[in-house]
């Protein structure tokens, strides 16, 4: 009995199987818009049979994208097209989730393949990024922010439960709050970017006031029967982990106080310093240590991508959901492939039926 395929439930949303697609940007937007390719890709995702399909970092303010090409939920038109997307994933039978976020000192970028580096000041595309304090990611990314006035501070929290209410309005399950990654959440969490002295800064309550006034506020949007869930960066593998992991499990617990139902574990990606192990399931023991001291379901990627592994993860309980991205870029229906090696009955049947039907039968390599 596999337990990578056994049901999810989370208030009243019930995942198919433990099989999720974390967020994935596509780089492929204009003016926020989602469009064909949107359409086609989350269509295709959700039909590979994953339990939850949770769409790329969806930016709450225009400042707010990666890159100009990043999707957005900042007004009506977007949020009607998205709300297409999530029907389509809906009726392929997977939740339909999506992240919401503030890309701070790391906006204003190039998309991935086009340098992944910051726009230049003199690119009539590129414009000021906003942080808590005006200190420059590094590396690839030498831009310094503007230091957010608390006004510009309660304007973003105001613009995520917009965002969320917008989601909610569209149609989709499972909310994601991106708090990871180096973007605006994280980095006033961090003390690499965090060197304010008023109350959205210095001690561990002042770093993490941000983040838990817009889950509050986004709590009293998003419905209470549906999965309020944070993406967050436990972790920096700076040299400082045994400190800002203890730290991360006092915010989590405090998260989940305030109406948090998940979190899905992963790296700050607050310093270009970091030393991180790359390995497969490298996050799992921490997601685990995560998930039993501070008492909430929780969720991880990187790296774990093998179907033993991936269903260990879920037997062991280190984790409640699998979080799979790359591979199902390099096949849609890697769901099958996860089924088919863990020797689930009728794997094929993990696809819809026009799929499964034609599959029962013919000889599929593993
Ligand atoms: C193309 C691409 C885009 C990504 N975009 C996002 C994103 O929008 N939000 C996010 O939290 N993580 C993002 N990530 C990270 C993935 O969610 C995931 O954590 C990562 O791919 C590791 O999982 P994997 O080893 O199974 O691929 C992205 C990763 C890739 C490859």
């Amino acid at each position: 009995m596999s337990a990578l395929f056994t049901p999810f439930k989370l208030k009243d949303v019930t995942l198919r199987n433990r099989v999720a697609i974390p967020p994935m940007c596509q780089y492929s937007a204009e003016d926020g818009m989602a469009n064909d390719w949107h359409q086609v890709h989350y269509a295709g995702l959700a039909r590979g049979g994953a339990g939850l399909v949770i769409v790329e970092a969806t930016a709450v303010s225009p400042e707010g994208r990666i890159t100009p090409a990043c999707l957005g939920i900042w007004n009506d038109e977007q949020a009607e097209k998205l709300a297409q997307i999530a029907r389509d994933i809906k009726a392929a039978g997977a939740v339909p989730g999506i992240q919401i976020a503030h890309a701070g000192r790391k906006a204003s970028a190039n998309k991935p393949w086009e340098g992944d580096d910051h726009l230049p000041d003199s690119d009539p595309r590129s414009w000021q990024t906003l942080a808590p304090s005006a200190i420059a990611f590094g590396a690839n990314l030498p831009k310094v922010p503007k230091a957010m006035s608390q006004q510009e501070i309660h304007q973003v929290t105001a613009d995520f439960a917009a965002a969320a209410k917008r989601a909610r309005d569209a149609g989709f399950e499972w909310l994601e709050l991106h708090f990871a990654h180096g973007y605006l959440a994280q980095s006033f969490f961090s003390t690499h970017s965090n060197q304010r002295d008023d109350e959205y800064g210095g001690s561990l309550a002042g770093r993490s006031r941000f983040l838990l006034e817009t889950l509050e506020a986004v709590r009293g949007v998003w419905p209470e029967n549906l999965p309020l869930t944070a993406r967050f960066g436990v972790i920096e593998y700076d040299g400082r982990d045994e400190e800002t992991l203890a730290e991360s499990i006092q915010l989590t617990r405090q998260m989940r106080q305030g109406g948090l139902d998940l979190l899905s574990v992963s790296v700050g990606f607050s310093t270009p310093e970091a030393n991180i192990p790359w390995g497969p399931a490298f996050l799992a023991p921490v997601a685990r240590k995560v998930r039993e001291e501070a008492d909430l379901p929780v969720a991880s990627a990187w790296g774990i991508d093998s179907a033993l592994n991936a269903d260990r993860c879920v037997a062991n309980h280190d984790l409640d959901l699998v979080m799979i991205g790359r591979a199902f870029l390099a096949d849609p229906h890697y769901t099958l492939r996860l089924a088919q090696q863990l020797k689930v009955e009728r794997p094929t049947w993990v696809l819809p039926a026009p799929y499964a039907h034609w599959l029962e039968r013919y000889r599929l390599s593993e």
